[in-house]
C-alpha cells in the first residue's frame, strides 16, 4: 500500500508519523510543495503493452500535468527483478541527490520508494501502483527500487537531457531503512 514514513532526518530507527490514506498522504506532501496524485487508466492494460499503449491508457491526466506544469517529454521505463542490470540499476540513484528539474514519476504498476529530505525531517513516500509523484527541482532525495525491482513507470521531462544526478555528498541514505529488504 502507499505510505509515507516521517522520520527526523537524525533518527532513522522509527518513523515520528506514518500516514497511509489517500488524502492524508496527498495533504502531508503538499504541506511541503510535494505533488501527489491518483490517476485511473482509460483502458485495461495487458502485461505486453508497450510504451505507446502505457502513454495512451494515461493520455488525458498526462496532457493535463503537461499543461499546468510545462513538462515537454513522456517516456515509459519498466524494471523487472531478474534484470541483469537490476543491481546496478538500483545502486545509481541511491545516494542523496538533487536534479536541476523535477522528478516525476506515475507507477502503472510495481512499486518504489522515494525518500525526500525537507529541512530536518525525511518523507520516504513508497508509492504504488496508480501513484504520481512530482519531486520539485533541488529536493535532496535518493530513490530505492529495492532488491528485486518490480515496476513500470512513465516519467514526464522539461528537458530529458537535463536530467541527471547532482549527488550532495551526504551519506545520510545508507542511514535509513532500505526499500524491500
Ligand atoms: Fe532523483
Amino acid at each position: 500500500m502507499s505510505e509515507v514514513r516521517i522520520y527526523r532526518d537524525d533518527a532513522p530507527a522509527k518513523p515520528e508519523r506514518v500516514v497511509t490514506d489517500e488524502a492524508g498522504i496527498i495533504n502531508a506532501l503538499g504541506a511541503e510543495g510535494i505533488l501527489f496524485a491518483r490517476w485511473q487508466a482509460a483502458q485495461v492494460l495487458k502485461p505486453s503493452d508497450g510504451q505507446d499503449e502505457v502513454l495512451k491508457a494515461y493520455a488525458a491526466p498526462i496532457a493535463r500535468l503537461r499543461a499546468e506544469k510545462g513538462y515537454q517529454a513522456a517516456d515509459v521505463v519498466r524494471m523487472v527483478p531478474d534484470a541483469p542490470n537490476r543491481a546496478e540499476a538500483r545502486a545509481k540513484f541511491l545516494k542523496e541527490h538533487q536534479h536541476a528539474e523535477d522528478e516525476v514519476r506515475f507507477f502503472v504498476e510495481g512499486s518504489g520508494s522515494f525518500y525526500l529530505h525537507l529541512g530536518q525531517r525525511v518523507y520516504q513516500v513508497i508509492c504504488e501502483r496508480g501513484d504520481l509523484i512530482s519531486v520539485p527541482a533541488g529536493t535532496r532525495h535518493w530513490f530505492d527500487m529495492g532488491p528485486a525491482p518490480l515496476f513500470t513507470a512513465i516519467r514526464l521531462f522539461t528537458n530529458p537531457d537535463g536530467w541527471v544526478a547532482k549527488f550532495t555528498g551526504a551519506e545520510i541514505a545508507a542511514t535509513f531503512p532500505p526499500y524491500g529488504e
